[in-house]
């Protein structure tokens, strides 16, 4: 690549965050445009940090950012975007309650002549042209509160596309897409690369970052291992280099010893989202949940959990029957239920690491009070089992790097004693490294003879994991496969659109 479609140059980034090593010290790299940068990293290293430099969201302490051949110590938001610079964050930053158009335009609305106010068709007919440009199927006039996740992700890749952004930014874009919708994101980024745009790409799937990546660039404890061209490279040594040890993008468990059922669910419905779903798990087994998103996969575990009431059927643990959509008796009959979106449900964000791990004993579940000895010795073990990497356990858990939330509210289930187990999408967001982690917690829970439910969209995960696998499509468990030689991600991908 030539110096002259050279658009970013970071020198010497260090960025601390109290006294603990730096998030970040001295990363360097350049950016070209057309180029697909893709960041990678265990959990902590430092990569939404970067980003958060780079959009205005953080200041570093040192280093420097020439950008359109201008030097900055630090930006600000608003710098950023005046300078092209566009991040889509996940927690997405659309306006539900104005349309797709609206949404587009915020700030720079079209006005109509004689100053009538803003010119909505003219909004809706340019923001059709963006997205027709960008083959996305989207109404500009519909709410923004209809669209799906990746509906959404994709507005804002055109709302970037409109503030003339040069350089766009995603941190784990896929992380909530399904299989299909993350398809058509990667060619969207394509699209975006031919049209000069550059792009620094964050995600723990690698298979994406060999498919799309022109560059890599490697973090490791807040210090840049090395920027590679995607093609000198192979995945074993980005994992190598990222995690400092070999592991596997396919996971071997081991298999334990699986016995009677324990968990009945017997025609669950819930009005047209669920449709009589029944199944059966003993006791050590692994049942594996798949489909498409959208296709109930989350709704009938948060049915079997009480989050939503059942229009009919049961739930029965070892002879017990469970009432119906109440999670309180759901936790007090045995059921546990990790979900997805830990920010809303599962982490008290101010309180501390060690709180957090130790909260179902001391105050979900009404168990034992633990003393602050038992509750550090518990809290040392499990941060080590899982590598969970904290500064200390007083640090609050928000203050943790994505992944290592994850881990920490997964570390909580360890410690108590429950029955089934249900895991909605449990390595969103987490390193190659520490997915095994989480893959052995699973499995040592099952050696106990536990019930796992996991719901799952990665492919990988759910074909290693899982014992059986119930397909779900369209609110029906259309199939339950047996896990076995001709069980594969292509049969799965079959089953799940129904061809
Ligand atoms: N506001 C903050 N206060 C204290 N520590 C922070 C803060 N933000 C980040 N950190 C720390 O900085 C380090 C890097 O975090 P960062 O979020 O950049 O990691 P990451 O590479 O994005 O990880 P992940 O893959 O889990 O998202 C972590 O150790 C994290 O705990
Ligand atoms: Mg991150």
């Amino acid at each position: 690549m030539t110096s002259d479609n050279l658009i970013l140059k970071v020198e010497g980034i260090t960025k601390s965050f109290g006294a603990q090593r730096p998030a970040l010290s001295d990363v360097s790299f350049e950016l070209h445009s057309g180029e697909v940068l893709c960041l990678v990293g265990e959990n902590g290293a430092g990569k939404s940090t970067l980003i958060k430099i780079l959009s205005g969201a953080e200041t570093p302490d040192f280093g420097t950012i020439l950008l359109n051949s201008k030097e900055t110590h630090g930006l600000t938001p608003r710098d950023a975007i005046a300078s092209g610079v566009a991040t889509i964050y996940q927690d997405v930053e659309l306006i539900d309650s104005l349309s797709v158009a609206d949404n587009i335009f915020l700030g720079s609305e079209m006005q109509s002549a004689y100053g009538l106010g803003v010119d909505r068709l003219a909004q809706e007919k340019e923001s059709k042209r963006y997205l027709d440009l960008l083959h996305i199927d989207i109404r500009p006039s519909v709410l923004v509160e209809s669209l799906s996740a990746a509906q959404k992700q994709n507005l804002q890749i055109v709302k970037a596309l409109h503030q003339d952004a040069r350089i766009l930014i995603m941190d784990e874009p896929t992380s909530s897409l399904g299989f299909e919708e993350t398809r058509s994101l990667m060619s969207l980024v394509g699209e975006l690369r031919s049209r000069g745009m550059a792009i620094i790409y964050i995600s723990h799937y690698l298979e994406e970052i060999f498919e799309i990546g022109d560059t890599i660039l490697i973090l490791k404890d807040g210090e840049r291992v090395g920027l590679y061209p995607r093609l000198a490279v192979d995945v074993d040594f980005v994992i190598h280099s990222m995690v400092g040890r070999d592991a596997s993008l396919f996971f071997q468990r081991e298999s334990v010893p699986v016995g009677d059922v324990r968990v009945i669910v017997k025609e669950m419905t819930w009005d047209e989202v669920v449709k009589k779903v029944s199944f059966e798990v003993r006791a050590g087994e692994v049942f594996g949940i798949g489909g498409l998103v959208g296709s109930g996969r989350s709704e009938l575990v948060g049915l079997i959990y009480g989050m939503y009431k059942r229009s009919s059927g049961e739930v029965i643990i070892d002879g017990r029957k469970i009432p119906r959509g109440n999670p309180s008796s759901a936790i007090q009959s045995g059921i546990r239920l990790i979900t997805e979106d830990r920010k809303k449900y599962a982490m008290f964000g101010q309180r501390s690491v060690a709180e957090n791990i130790t909260i179902t004993h001391n105050e979900l579940t009404g168990g034992a009070l633990l003393n602050k000895k038992q509750e550090a010795v518990l809290t040392t073990t499990l941060i080590d089992q899982l590598h969970i990497a904290v500064a200390s356990h007083a640090q609050s858990i928000e203050s943790l790097s994505g992944g290592n939330q994850q881990k920490a509210i997964i570390a909580r289930w360890m410690l108590d004693d429950a029955d089934l187990y249900i895991f909605d999408e449990p390595t969103k967001g987490v390193d190659i490294g520490a997915k095994e982690e989480i893959y052995k917690v699973i499995v040592e829970l099952a050696r106990r003879g536990k019930c796992i439910l996991m719901v799952s969209s990665d492919m990988p995960e759910l074909l290693s994991m899982s014992d059986r696998i119930g397909v779900m499509r369209a609110g029906e468990m259309v199939k339950i496969l047996v896990k076995d030689q001709s069980v594969d991600e292509h049969l799965l991908i079959k089953e799940f659109v129904g061809s």
